[in-house]
């Protein structure tokens, strides 16, 4: 959406993988605490979302959502006062229905007074999901009512379309918001993570700067995740340019899992201001290759490994994209070690685990840096 946001995928936190409905004042500004002080506000996470559930069974008098007294005691303008005092941003959830998912009031026919009210408390971000009745509109229609109304507000609001990959969505997202869901719900677990993964093969096409695929949320250090399986998890979604919008609870993370959402080489491929997506070259029983053409003509690689045991994943300098030269570079994201090669890439990869490089030397064979600088002052 050309609304001068999301120039990169957004990143921040959001409570709903970890909480549900159990969503309130203190955990929103206890998070907010915890994104500065664990160092994620200096890697570059910004935005803290409340989900579902925070507002009041029913609208008041004049027709507005009113915030949960019991949840929200001083009130969402307040939160967001705070939460803009420690260099943050806040965002807010609704639904292009009658109803949310969890039955609150929603926003379809409503659109520019709830919008004109977020922006009055100091919102900076909407995720709007797609439950409730539809009262016989379509996705594009209900998505583009609330856009036209963000817009009318004058204030800059991160769109967030949450309508599951449905019509397509990647085909008119880009028009309509900064980042579009995908698919249904990720779970806290390796088969949702890669089933996720699998739904995202031919969607690179349609992402750029200003709007996103969103393969949804992080549930690094959730759930059954390992630290394994979370670093995969969090590699793959750096490089598919997928927002990351972590989903544990940051106030009581582990070591590890802060050292995995905090770190700044993987999260600078998510960034990088080319914005091309990366996806998957090659598939070989559950061992694959993505990667993704970064905008200083290097490349980064993930090597992927499915199955249940270590396994070695290779591929090629060439196969990659890069050009013929005598030696490459290989920066490993993860150890945080360079070292060189004549053109193999190749790894031992633990069951369920991932290795993220990125590969320099030769330069990119395609796409040019050229026609990605034109590709993104285009959008
Ligand atoms: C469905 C969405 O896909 C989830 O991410 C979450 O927002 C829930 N609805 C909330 O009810």
């Amino acid at each position: 959406l050309d609304n001068g946001l999301a120039r990169t995928p957004p990143m921040g936190w959001n409570d709903w993988n970890s909480f549900g409905c159990d969503v309130g004042e203190s955990l929103i500004r206890q998070t907010a605490d915890t994104m500065v002080s664990s160092g994620m506000a200096a890697a570059g996470y910004k935005y803290v979302n409340i989900d579902d559930c925070w507002s009041t069974r029913s609208r008041n008098a004049d027709g507005d959502l009113v915030a949960d007294p019991a949840k929200f005691p001083s009130g969402i303008k307040a939160l967001a006062d705070y939460v803009h005092s420690k260099g943050l941003k806040l965002g807010i959830y609704s639904s292009a229905g009658l109803t949310t998912c969890a039955g609150y009031p929603a926003s379809l026919g409503n659109e520019q007074r709830d919008a004109a009210l977020w922006a009055s408390w100091g919102i900076d971000y909407l995720k709007y999901d797609n439950c409730g009745d539809h009262q016989g509109k379509n996705g594009q229609q209900r998505y583009t009512a609330m856009r036209d109304a963000l817009a009318a507000t004058g204030r800059p609001i991160v769109y967030s379309l949450c309508n599951w990959g449905e019509e397509s969505v990647w085909t008119w997202g880009m028009s309509t918001g900064n980042l579009w869901r995908t698919t249904g719900d990720i779970q806290a677990d390796w088969g949702s993570v890669t089933s996720i993964l699998d739904q995202q093969v031919g969607l690179e096409a349609y992402s750029g700067p200003g709007g996103w695929n969103d393969p949804d949320m992080l549930e690094v250090g959730v759930g059954s995740m390992t630290a394994t399986e979370s670093r995969a998890h969090f590699s793959l979604w750096a490089l598919l340019n997928a927002p990351l919008i972590a989903g544990n609870d940051i106030r009581s993370m582990s070591a590890e899992t802060r050292t995995i959402l905090t770190n700044t080489e993987v999260i600078a491929v998510n960034q990088d201001w080319g914005g091309k997506q990366g996806h998957k070259i090659s598939d070989n029983g559950g061992l694959e290759v993505w990667r993704k053409p970064m905008s200083d003509d290097s490349v980064a690689v993930v090597l992927l490994n499915r199955g249940n045991s270590t396994a070695t994943v290779s591929t090629t300098a060439a196969a990659i994209g890069l050009g013929s030269a005598s030696s490459y570079s290989v920066r490993d994201l993860w150890a945080h070690t360079t070292g060189s090669s004549p053109g193999t890439i190749s790894a031992s990869v633990p069951a369920h685990g991932a290795q993220m490089y990125v590969v320099t030397g030769g330069g990119i064979t395609e796409p040019t840096t050229s026609a990605l600088k034109s590709l993104s002052s285009a959008r």
